[in-house]
């Protein structure tokens, strides 16, 4: 058993007067203590010259912002707080750290700053042994590319083994993705047609209707293909495509996993369609002349025995037409046109995941309209719909961490072989295309999809909402 495999017996969380710990570190943790899963210390560090009457003040304001009660959970989570302030390349930090742990011998601590500090912080860790018995939680990005996703990981490896580096995806702690995995693997009429013989294509769409919120600094370094398609996207991908994990258990779905993203291929300048919404250079933070992608459509493919000749059809971006990921698996087509059936040919039935907001499993087939014709139409029968969301991603990770379950994280091998994959594309590209805000990117996406039917839109959310019971009449290939 490792030393991660135990209930941690403190949270540590550097950067806590950082945005993430504003947005999502404070409510998550009300959350564990209204579940009755935290009760142990909390330390928040920074060097902000803060107190710990500081750190609770922002604790409740954050907690209050998320519509969360002054209630007795606030009040516990406030007095479990404790607070170290100072510089993480000063031994004294950490030796204040080590005072308010207070003897803890298996604490999680969590890296909630920007990876150029981690090389600092892990060193101050081991300096005061604080490292011993006890485990990371890292944020994405997890590197910039295949050698600095390298490097970090030689960074952390320096204190922690890798049974106790917990890596955060939070699409991982997400239900609708972790209903991926379930509905693939808890039914068995999908098994047989999950294949190249049966499968036509797959569409993934993560769209967002905003913009850069406000980082567009941080979005200078990252762009949509990191931000998006290489970590969200990609865990999709290999949550779809996997073969079925051997046993039950964290090690089995990792294994699966990591094949998947070892069996992509590399892509190429001509899989990738990068795009920038107009007015993304006038955001705070963002070079005038930024080259930097807002949006990225790609074609992916799976060198593998299941996979080999589907195409997977990738995009995300930010103001685009509708908030909305989906994902879409089209069947193919019968062998033979029996009817006189026009739009059969163009309307495969497909299986449709809507992830967010409102997550969805839907499967489309034809059925004959009532008269003397041969002719039908898609509908689509609704197997699921439901609004998030009962336990938020963070919730549930930094939760899954503090218990030593790894099967929301990500594998170093993984986080490699998923670089590999998009680390020429990420210097050899074209330019990002412009594209009107509200639209769905640069024309130019339209021509990688064109061969399989073009993208399908999806629906806004009050779209599917008013469609949500019982079967509906599809929306056609765009
Ligand atoms: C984050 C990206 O990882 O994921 C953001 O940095 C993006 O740019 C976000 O908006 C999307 O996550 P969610 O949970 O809102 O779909």
């Amino acid at each position: 058993m490792s030393a991660a495999d135990v209930h941690a017996d403190a949270f540590v969380f550097f950067g806590a007067s950082g945005d993430l710990a504003r947005k999502q570190i404070f409510p998550a943790l009300h959350a564990m203590v209204a579940a009755g899963e935290l009760d142990v210390p909390v330390v928040g560090v920074a060097h902000s010259g803060w107190t710990v009457d500081d750190l609770r003040d922002r604790a409740k304001e954050s907690c209050l912002e998320h519509g969360l009660q002054d209630d007795d959970n606030l009040k516990k989570l406030l007095t479990l707080l404790d607070y170290v302030d100072g510089d993480y390349k000063d031994a004294e930090t950490f030796a204040a750290l080590k005072k308010a742990l207070r003897g803890a011998s298996r604490p999680a601590h969590y890296l909630a700053i920007p990876p150029s500090l981690f090389g600092i912080v892990i060193d101050g860790l081991r300096g005061a042994g604080l490292h011993e018995g006890a485990r990371v939680i890292v944020e994405k990005p997890f590197g910039r590319d295949l050698a600095s996703a390298g490097e970090l990981d030689e960074v952390v490896e320096r204190a922690f083994p890798e049974s106790s580096i917990f890596r955060i995806d939070h699409y991982l702690g997400k239900d609708e993705i972790m209903n991926l995995l379930y509905f693939r693997f808890a039914n068995s009429i999908l098994e047989p047609v999950w294949n190249r013989d049966h499968i036509d294509h797959i569409e993934i769409t993560i769209a967002e209707d905003f913009g850069v919120q406000g980082r567009g600094a941080f979005y200078e370094s990252a762009g949509a293909l990191r931000d998006v398609v290489e970590n969200h996207i990609f865990q999709i991908v290999a949550l779809l495509a996997m073969e079925p994990p051997s046993y039950q258990g964290y090690d089995a779905v990792q294994q699966a996993k990591e094949s998947v993203f070892r069996s992509m291929r590399p892509l190429t300048r001509g899989d990738l369609v990068r795009g920038q919404f107009d007015g993304y250079k006038d955001e705070d933070g963002v070079a005038a002349d930024s080259d930097v992608e807002t949006f990225a459509a790609a074609r992916l493919f799976i060198d593998s025995w299941r996979w080999s000749g589907v195409p997977w059809l990738l995009r995300t971006g930010k103001k685009l037409a509708v908030t909305a990921g989906e994902v879409i698996v089209f069947f193919k087509r019968p062998p033979q046109v029996l009817f006189e059936d026009a739009e059969a040919d163009t309307a495969p039935n497909y299986l449709r995941f809507r992830l967010s907001p409102i997550s969805e499993i839907a499967l489309a087939a034809r059925v004959k309209t009532p008269g003397q014709e041969f002719t039908g139409t898609q509908r689509e029968f609704v197997l699921h719909t439901e609004s998030p969301l009962e336990r938020a991603p963070y919730e549930r990770l930094l939760a899954g961490a503090m218990e030593g379950d790894r099967a929301l994280f990500t594998s170093r091998g993984s986080v490699e072989a998923a670089w590999r994959v998009v680390n020429d594309v990420l210097t050899d590209h074209d330019e990002a295309l412009s594209y009107v805000q509200g639209t769905w990117g640069p024309e130019a996406a339209n021509a990688l999809a064109s061969e399989w039917g073009g993208w399908r839109e999806p629906m806004s959310d009050t779209e599917v909402a008013g469609s949500a019971t019982g079967t509906t009449t599809t929306q056609e290939k765009s």
